[in-house]
């Protein structure tokens, strides 16, 4: 069944000039809900107050929905109409009213997964950004905020648990097997953190009590039968709540927490004001069926939501414009307590790789937009690593600019200051620049400009004195033909390799175009350390030899510019041999023996930066992608590098792995070391490896293992290959996180017939459209796989633009989130380019397509 609800809407362009402060306030809120899975009756009674001087109509944004009943202060009211989708209620020179509107859903046909939906027989809700509009006619816009009464009404039986944001104040049974409840939040809230959920669930119960000795009630709730791989979740949770009354001086403000898990979510998670809903795969974890990378998937995911409780919901957005005001800030609140938790220079690498990944490319790009876009037509497509990623590390470079103590000055003038307030990027940066004692008025511009600045350095000496010189540029992007220079801070060092006196770390705060930096008197060219910890999200261009970048590899005392400086030899070679040239293996291959054998006791780290830098990475550093040249010059290093140090990868794996439930951070780096070793070997061709991959398949206590194993073999043909599948598949057939890793390993095989194989796995019974998670396991998979995905015949751009036609009128949301991989054709040769095109133009000619999707696949034919 597909959702016909909305309507398709000629595109219509939002911009962040025109926002108005809004003419009616709902101080108030009483919501009544009849529940049902087909049909849920909405009643809504707004007390709404003008704030506007003269007398204006009331416009209620809905999507949609048909009012049943309308009434004003009582009284049954005629003067109203709709517009659109929208109802416009005229309330004549009122000042005050309440407003009563009664509408019904049908929330088992909302395949979107916005508004109220079923899933699995219950029910919940997703309402940002704009989702509370499919549920009852309101504003529906963050700076108007409200206190909520809630009431629901449902059968006891299909619907045991009712549960809403704040706290529950009355409950109580019906005669005819129904049952209620009244849920109150104190805290005033945007609609679009507005929750509910109706269901039969069990709990996992804990409490954590606040610094000031207030005990919260905690539950994370979820299918019978899950309950026992909540734990971890719920550590994270209590773990998030003391380190941000710690590192913040932030403390939760209700008496309960709840968290909710459904298997049908478009996203990860979301921050629902003191009933969170999550997806599954961020809150189940046990060692039998979730990895390492799972693990920490749900601690990120569990304190980002938490930490959206003062980062969102106390201080909220005044528009969708600010999103990053709460997303930014959130990243990168999860990222620093992330790293607390664990290895610190692990997670920036991953956190740098990610960025690399997926954010570089989109500033580079036809959806390229700065972190506070300026215009949109569905907001939901901006939901991007810009606005989050991008935007974590704009955060990160004022923290760094002010330090610790001053950056702590600055967040708590912003909380006290806008407590209880919808707030904007601007309140942020002013808070910081009071708190902090610093301007940052060029600094704005990283609010405004889109594209990666690009760092050209040259090293100069002048009798002895070394000098750094740095011009600054940052490309043009759609609608930014020109940019200005911005203020950032750039970590460096510089080291005498002959043991000399150095340059230890320096922070340069860069301003202008160019500039240069003293560096001090050094006897001979000084191995330079530029951009220590990745202190600016920037792409550096700085020509060193393959001996400098070595010397870095093993010596730089900072972890992450080891592991650029081995990155960036790898990254040199792979790319001069993709273009074409002849390939430095010995280097790669000395730099790589040297980080394996010196590898101390950070087997995390080694793991990390033994890597070989991702094709897509490759890809980015070139003039044409080649996706057919990097696979080949990729695979052919990694051989190389497994049977240089064959002897090395085969000792590591021969040593015992950690039991899977041992979790810290060691365990977790021993294992990755060893999924790395896995990779290297398999590379080498050599015939006993799938036996002995195999046999770490059939060995595994835990699923890193197990997976790490599966995935390698998936790259072949073995027969070792066909059974681990087929035995994976049967052992967890019914467990749908796992069943995505079955489907995930396949679709990012190197096997050359990976379209056809994904082609095949989407008829599998087990494939469907009605959930994300499945998608994404399956065509997300498929998109990263690039050599798959770039197949010269064009087959994989078809695959994608075949499933976004068919998804898009089902769940547009998901369907749209699809799209930037064929966007990305300008990068590639004419033939690639031109299917591509012709994919996104066949995407555009499809009747009835919905707003997300003809945005993004719009700007992306433009390049
Ligand atoms: N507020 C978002 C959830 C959301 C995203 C709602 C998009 C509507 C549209 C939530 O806080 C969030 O950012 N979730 C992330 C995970 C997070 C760890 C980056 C997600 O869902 O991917
Ligand atoms: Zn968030």
């Amino acid at each position: 069944m597909t959702d016909a609800s909305s309507s398709p809407v000629p595109p219509v362009t939002i911009h962040r000039s025109d926002y108005r402060p809004p003419e009616w306030q709902v101080p108030d809120i009483a919501l009544d809900f009849a529940l049902g899975l087909d049909t849920t009756r909405v009643g809504a009674a707004l007390s709404v107050v003008r704030h506007a001087d003269a007398p204006t109509p009331l416009t209620l944004r809905g999507d949609g929905l048909t009012p049943l009943a309308v009434c004003v202060d009582g009284e049954s009211w005629n003067d109203w109409h709709m517009e659109g989708a929208d109802l416009i209620v005229d309330l004549g020179d009122r000042t005050h009213a309440v407003v009563e509107v009664d509408t019904a859903i049908d929330p088992a046909a909302n395949t979107q997964l916005m508004g109220l939906y079923a899933s699995n027989g219950m029910l919940c809700t997703q309402c940002e950004a704009e989702g509370f509009r499919r549920i009852t006619f309101h504003p529906d816009r963050p700076d108007v905020l409200s206190r909520y009464k809630v009431r629901m009404t449902g059968d006891k039986t299909a619907f045991p648990i009712l549960l809403s944001n704040g706290n529950c104040i009355a409950k109580g049974e019906g005669d005819d097997g129904s049952h209620w409840a009244l849920w109150e939040d104190p805290w005033p809230k945007p609609s679009y953190l507005f929750a509910l959920v109706a269901g039969d669930l069990v709990v996992n119960r804990d409490s954590f009590t606040t610094m000031s000795g207030r005990k919260v009630e905690l539950g994370i709730w979820v299918r019978a039968g899950d309950e026992g791989r909540t734990g971890h979740a719920m550590q994270a949770l209590k773990d998030s709540m003391a380190w941000d009354e710690r590192v913040y001086g932030r403390e939760y403000d209700l008496d309960l927490f709840n968290i909710v898990a459904v298997s049908d979510f478009n996203m990860g998670a979301m921050e629902n004001k003191g009933l969170n809903i999550f997806n599954t795969r961020y809150i189940l974890a046990d060692p039998d069926t979730a990895t390492d990378l799972d693990y920490d998937g749900v601690q990120g995911v569990v304190a980002h939501e938490y930490f959206h409780n003062w980062s969102g919901n106390r201080v909220t957005c005044r528009d969708w414009f600010q999103l990053s005001l709460k997303e930014g800030f959130t990243v990168y609140r999860d990222q620093s307590f992330s790293a607390d938790m664990g290895s610190a220079p692990v997670k920036r690498i991953e956190d740098v790789r990610l960025l690399r990944a997926a954010q570089f490319p989109e500033d580079a790009g036809p959806l390229a937009h700065p972190i506070r876009p300026d215009s949109y037509q569905e907001i939901s497509n901006f939901y991007t690593a810009t606005v989050y990623n991008k935007g974590a590390e704009i955060i990160r470079m004022m923290a760094t600019l002010l330090g610790p103590q001053r950056f702590r000055a600055g967040t708590d003038l912003y909380f006290d200051r806008h407590d209880g307030e919808a707030a904007t990027c601007e309140d942020f940066v002013r808070a910081m620049e009071e708190g902090g004692a610093i301007d940052l008025t060029q600094f704005r511009r990283w609010y405004e400009q889109a594209g990666t600045p690009r760092l050209t350095l040259t090293l100069s000496e002048d009798q002895g004195q070394w000098a750094l010189d740095v011009v600054q540029t940052v490309p043009p992007t759609p609608g930014q033909p020109e940019k200005l220079p911005m203020m950032m801070p750039l970590r460096i060092a510089a080291f005498d390799r002959s043991g000399g006196a150095s340059l230890p770390d320096t922070l340069v705060t860069l301003t202008g175009a160019t500039q240069r930096i003293a560096l001090g008197a050094f006897g001979a060219r000084p191995a330079l350390s530029i951009n220590r910890g990745f202190s600016a999200p920037v792409i550096v261009d700085f020509e060193r030899a393959p001996g400098e970048l070595a010397w870095l590899a093993a010596h730089d005392d900072d972890p992450f510019a080891r592991y650029e400086a081995l990155q960036q030899l790898m990254l040199d070679t792979l790319v001069a041999a993709a273009a074409g040239n002849a390939a430095h293996h010995p280097a790669v291959i000395d730099a790589v023996t040297q980080t394996l054998r010196g590898r101390g006791d950070d087997p995390a780290f080694v793991a990390e930066a033994v890597l070989l830098p991702s094709e897509a990475f490759i890809g980015d550093q070139m003039l044409t992608v080649d996706p057919d040249a990097i696979r080949r010059e990729r695979l052919a290093l990694q051989a190389a590098i497994g049977r240089a140090l064959e002897d090395e990868w085969r000792a590591i794996l021969a040593g015992k792995a950690p039991p899977a439930t041992d979790l810290s951070p060691h365990a977790k780096g021993e294992r990755r070391l060893r999924g790395v070793a896995l990779a290297y070997l398999a590379a080498t061709g050599i015939a006993d490896i799938p036996a002995l991959v195999f046999g770490v398949f059939s060995d595994a206590d835990g699923m890193t293992e197990r997976q790490a194993a599966l995935a390698t073999l998936a790259h072949g043909d073995s027969d070792e290959r066909a059974h681990a599948l087929d035995i994976f598949y049967q052992r967890y057939r019914d467990n749908p996180l796992v069943l995505d890793k079955w489907f995930q390993v396949q679709a990012w095989s190197m096997r050359p017939d990976t379209v056809e194989a994904v082609h095949q796995l989407a008829e599998h019974p087990d494939f469907t459209l009605s959930n994300p998670n499945r998608v994404r396991s399956l065509y997300g998979a498929f998109t990263g796989n690039q050599a798959a995905f770039h197949q010269a015949d064009g087959a994989g751009y078809r695959l994608i633009a075949d499933l976004v036609i068919a998804l898009d009128p089902r769940n547009p949301q998901t369907a749209a989130r699809m799209i930037p991989p064929l966007g990305r054709w300008k990068r590639f040769d004419e033939a690639r380019a031109a299917m591509m095109r012709a994919e996104l133009e066949r995407i555009l000619a499809q009747p009835g397509l919905s707003r997300d999707t003809t945005e993004q696949a719009s700007k992306s034919l433009l390049g």
